[in-house]
């Protein structure tokens, strides 16, 4: 970390989905060492309680299952009970899953829309009257969309994580243009392949096409979740400000041509 950017989030309020691991936990340690008070969530409280201890910062953290608009709107509630307010609002869970369009089982779908989709929406729609208070008080109060390269780009045997994915990257840009006049910002991040849980227990049938597979696993390896934490740090900085309803891709260069 430069010393220009040390400090950087002292005395920013931060809540976060997805943090018991990958890129939600490297978010959570990023964003803390730099100064912020972070409320983390996430469905693993074994994985919370390890991100907490990791942390250099002040992090609290609950058990929230984002499928369910009340456990959001509850888990807003808490966090600007304990922060005080809200400037930073991260939807990073997410889950994905590798088979054939026709396998694909309707509480497969369910659990991918509601955790990629559904939760993104309800902690957004929870979380914005406490970050436009945080803008009428003076602040920068921004929401961070973790959508993915698959929301850019089609990818076989992913169909509905292609599609939950690209309702994130639509869920960014529509926030950006109805709080276009307001101090809010809303951005979204579109990874490529990071190095965590989510990739190591991706599995994909054993008959698919590989040569459609490869398309999409990129050239340049897979990243690591504080290279997308990075860019999170940055994107939900002030030094950002005149970044709105961006999806910003750090993928190694896979969806440039
Ligand atoms: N790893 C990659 O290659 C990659 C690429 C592009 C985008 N992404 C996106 O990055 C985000 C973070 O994923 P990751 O790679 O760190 O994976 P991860 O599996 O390490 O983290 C995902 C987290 O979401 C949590 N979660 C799952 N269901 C939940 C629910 N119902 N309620 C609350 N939390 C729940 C999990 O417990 C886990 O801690 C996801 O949105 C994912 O789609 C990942």
């Amino acid at each position: 970390m430069s010393d220009q950017s040390a400090g950087r989030y002292a005395g920013k309020r931060v809540l976060l989905t997805g943090a018991a691991s990958g890129i939600g936990r490297a978010v959570t340690l990023r964003l803390a060492s730099e100064g912020a008070r972070v409320f983390a969530l996430d469905i693993d409280e074994a994985g919370l309680a390890a991100t907490a201890k990791a942390a250099a910062g002040q992090v609290a953290v609950r058990r929230c299952d984002v499928t369910s608009a009340a456990e959001c709107r509850a888990a807003v509630e808490a966090a600007v009970g304990e922060l005080g307010g809200l400037d930073v609002l991260g939807n990073i869970a997410g889950v994905a899953r590798g088979e054939h369009m026709t396998e694909v089982t309707e509480s497969a779908y369910r659990q991918m829309m509601g955790v990629n989709v559904d939760g993104y929406f309800f902690m957004a729609q929870a979380a914005i009257p406490h970050l436009l208070a945080s803008g009428e008080a003076g602040n920068d109060p921004v929401i961070v969309n973790i959508a993915s390269n698959a929301g850019l780009i089609g990818q076989a045997y992913t169909v509905v994580y292609c599609m939950t994915k690209g309702a994130v990257v639509q869920l960014t840009r529509a926030l950006a243009m109805e709080f276009l006049k307001s101090p809010l910002r809303v951005v979204g991040i579109a990874p490529g392949g990071v190095e965590t849980g989510l990739v190591h227990g991706y599995q994909m049938p054993a008959d698919v096409d590989w040569d459609l597979v490869m398309r999409y696993t990129g050239a340049r390896g897979l990243a690591q979740p504080d290279d997308i934490a990075n860019l999170f740090a940055f994107l939900a900085s002030d030094e950002a400000r005149n970044i709105h309803g961006t999806v910003v891709s750090s993928d190694g260069g896979m969806t440039a041509g």
